[in-house]
């Protein structure tokens, strides 16, 4: 998919822009503190229906101003009219391993409208070694890459989409689809997009609520329903907090607790098992871009990513077996988590465990091994959004390749075959090798 349109009023330092993005690379180019990472924010807000740097909307209002509106264009495969086809290559490509890239290739060439042939001509003659090559023709071909994959034989449904916020009065946000105005949680999903910012490069340093919230991103885009359950969850556990603070000071309602309970237990139980499931296809996924990069930075150790949660690591149960573990749990724990003040168990305690090597790659990994497993985390994440969704996500570089050794920008442009939209202070040096549509940010306008 790609965002083809962006029209801005009054957001941050943006008074007003109207900004035409390639499906290809665009940079937004600008010295520090101009809007660059404004812009990003705004088409993160789609994708994630909140943005990474605030909880308060109103934040993102021009100053003085009494709203902010965004509106957006965006292209996507029309899956719905591929056809089964194209259903069945999703299916089958989720449950592969290493081969898994040449049973994909196989079944989406089987597609009835043939859209992907292009695509699908270059990995063809390949098989376990089919990423390399491809990619290699990929990183030659700068926005040839796009062409590659001919996107105007596929049926593409085209969307506008529309975000305004208000920062006076009582009405709060208005989201539109199409000119029609929907829930929030509606619009969230239509817009797929991996941001990569310089604090996911910390994911493995960074304490287990920033890896949370990786997963509850990627998912959020993917399952409308897990969005849903998130927003339950958190409401529940705040309401139920208060109830065991009122429960220890000796005015609380304990009925009310063990209605509390019931909630939270069927919320953690569909936000454990959603995530339990994206972290082993997410551990399949990183493997591979994990080992193509080793080839380049001479890495060679054995990643992994294990969901751990208070069920044990990576536990077997399903939604109704977890469901009746968190139950059990909260109800008998109800003393102690009185004296505590808080709920001790649910999904606001989990985290991903990540290994090197068999070892937690926080304690032992060095810094450039903990750059390329977030690279990969961050490029699988895009990986299981193309499978599932049957179309590529959009690609928010905020600052991250001037993090990055030469080396790995080149492995991660090189593996990118869909839109990618960055933030730069200087333009992409040759080496790179990329022709990008370049939009020049300052002082909050662009040109
Ligand atoms: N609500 C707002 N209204 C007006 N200006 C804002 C608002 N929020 C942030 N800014 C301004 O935006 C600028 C930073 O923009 P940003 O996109 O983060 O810069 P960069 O180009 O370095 O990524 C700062 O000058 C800041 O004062
Ligand atoms: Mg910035």
């Amino acid at each position: 998919m790609t965002a083809d349109r962006i029209v801005l009023r009054d957001f941050r330092n943006i008074e007003s822009a109207d900004i035409a993005l390639s499906p290809g690379v665009n940079v937004f180019l600008g010295n520090n503190a101009q809007g660059k990472t404004n812009l990003l924010e705004s088409l993160y807000l789609f994708a994630a229906g909140r943005s990474h740097r605030t909880s308060h909307e109103r934040d993102m209002v021009r100053f003085g101003q009494p709203y902010f509106e965004l509106s957006l264009e965006t292209s996507a495969v029309d899956v719905t009219r591929i056809g089964r086809s194209r259903t069945g290559y999703v299916q089958s490509a989720v449950g592969t391993n290493d081969s898994g890239r040449a049973e994909y290739t196989q079944s989406a060439a089987g597609t009835s409208d043939g859209g992907r042939a292009g695509y699908v001509q270059s990995a063809a003659g390949t098989n376990d070694s089919g990423r390399a090559e491809y990619t290699q023709s990929a990183a030659g071909t700068n926005d040839g890459a796009q062409a590659e994959f001919p996107r105007s034989d596929l049926p593409i449904r085209r969307r506008e989409l529309g975000f305004k916020v208000f920062a006076v009065g009582t009405r709060k946000r208005e989201c539109k689809k199409n000119g029609v105005v929907v829930p929030l949680t509606e619009l969230i999903g239509a817009f797929r997009a991996v941001l990569f910012c310089p604090e996911h490069l910390s994911i493995v340093k960074s304490g287990p609520s920033e890896r949370r919230s990786f997963l509850d991103i990627a998912l959020c885009q993917l399952k409308p329903v897990y969005l849903k359950s998130l927003s339950r969850h958190n409401r529940i556990l705040k309401q139920r907090n208060a109830l065991l603070k009122q429960l220890a000071d000796g005015n609380g309602d304990s009925e009310l607790l063990e209605v509390a309970s019931d909630q939270l237990a069927r919320e953690a139980a569909h936000i454990f098992t959603a995530r339990r499931n994206y972290v082993r296809a997410l551990d399949i996924e990183m493997k591979r871009f994990f080992s193509d990069l080793g080839e380049v930075t001479g890495e060679s150790e054995q990643p992994s990513l294990v969901y751990h949660s208070s069920l044990g690591d990576d536990c077997e149960l399903d939604e109704s077996g977890a469901y009746k573990y968190y139950l059990e749990r909260l109800s008998a724990n109800t003393a102690r988590e009185e004296a505590a003040g808080a709920t001790l168990y649910g999904s606001h305690k989990d985290d991903i465990i990540i290994r090197l090597d068999g070892r937690d790659a926080r304690l032992y990994a060095s810094q450039g091994q903990q750059r390329s497993l977030a690279l990969s985390m961050k490029l699988g994440e895009g990986q299981i959004s193309r499978v599932e969704t049957g179309d590529e996500p959009v690609y928010l570089f905020d600052d991250v390749l001037s993090e990055l050794d030469p080396r790995r920008q080149l492995f991660l442009l090189s593996k990118l075959r869909s839109q990618v939209i960055m933030t730069a202070c200087t333009p992409p040096s040759e080496e790179a090798k990329i022709k990008a549509n370049i939009i020049n940010v300052s002082q909050g306008k662009t040109y």
